[in-house]
């Protein structure tokens, strides 16, 4: 192992941070982070809105259905899919850009999880942490508003960052052999692997909650995975001019 890889496997969400502020340097070395990531056919298409704290931020908080540490992070961060310059650098050239394609959202919306990636591993090679925040979907037409994002840009996710004021332990993952296969897909195994896996999850539960949080990976995702997900998103996508073909 090697330090960068140590650091990559040593991540887990924080959600409760000191007061100690994170200057305004360090945000943008970790904005700068984010754009080094790959991006699609170079078209850099993720924007982030630094939220200070304050009246907005406590309705984004609300809106992404009470996370106190929304309100309460030293930095919050939107980083949202904007396929808004593309818009300007065509009309630089007299061009009209064909927008809604779906292959358009899905590389903006990526550039986005890439971007975000560099940051909060950059805040965690600092001594920071961080948690993303997708709960802003919860009200993404109101969040969208608040922050007056334009058509051609949606707000992928959220992120807390600050100095950690907790130390949880790390979150197993899915055994190897479950997300690496050789040369097809073959999940023969999969079912006797993941009651495996249920049994560290439980654990991991149990110790990190003191006994209050009893469950398994795959109890918790087919009690997530019977809802509905979010069916507002398509037709605000759409309203944004996102999906549109
Ligand atoms: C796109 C995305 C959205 C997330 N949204 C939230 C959220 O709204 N609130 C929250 O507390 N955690 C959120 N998380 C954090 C996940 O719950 C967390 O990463 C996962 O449980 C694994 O735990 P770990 O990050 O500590 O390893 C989100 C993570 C991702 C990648």
């Amino acid at each position: 192992m090697n330090p960068t890889i140590e650091l990559l496997k040593s991540h887990r969400s924080i959600r409760k941070f000191t007061d100690q502020p994170v200057d305004q340097a360090t945000v943008e070395t970790l904005v700068q982070a984010g754009q080094a990531a790959a991006t699609s056919s170079f078209i850099q298409a993720c924007t982030v809105i630094q939220v200070s704290p304050g009246e907005r931020r406590n309705k984004l908080a609300e809106m992404a259905g009470n996370q106190a540490y929304v309100a309460e992070a030293p930095v919050f961060l939107v980083f949202c899919a904007d396929m808004k310059r593309h818009q300007l650098a065509c009309g630089m050239h007299d061009a009209e850009m064909k927008s809604g394609f779906t292959e358009q959202f899905l590389t903006a919306s990526l550039d986005c999880g890439l971007f975000a990636q560099n940051v909060i591993v950059a805040a965690e090679s600092l001594g920071l942490g961080g948690v993303y925040i997708g709960g802003l979907r919860n009200n993404i037409e109101a969040v969208a508003d608040l922050l007056e994002l334009p058509e051609l840009v949606y707000p992928v996710f959220g992120m807390c960052l600050g100095h950690p004021d907790q130390n949880p332990e790390i979150k197993p993952r899915l055994p190897l052999d479950v997300v690496l296969k050789q040369d097809r897909y073959d999940d023969s195994a999969d079912a006797e692997r993941i009651a495996e896996y249920d049994k560290d999850v439980k654990e991991y539960y149990r110790t990190r909650t003191g006994g209050t949080k009893d469950m398994t990976w795959s109890e918790q995702i087919s009690g997530m995975l019977i809802k509905e997900a979010r069916p507002h998103m398509l037709p605000f996508l759409n309203g944004k001019g996102f999906l549109k073909r």
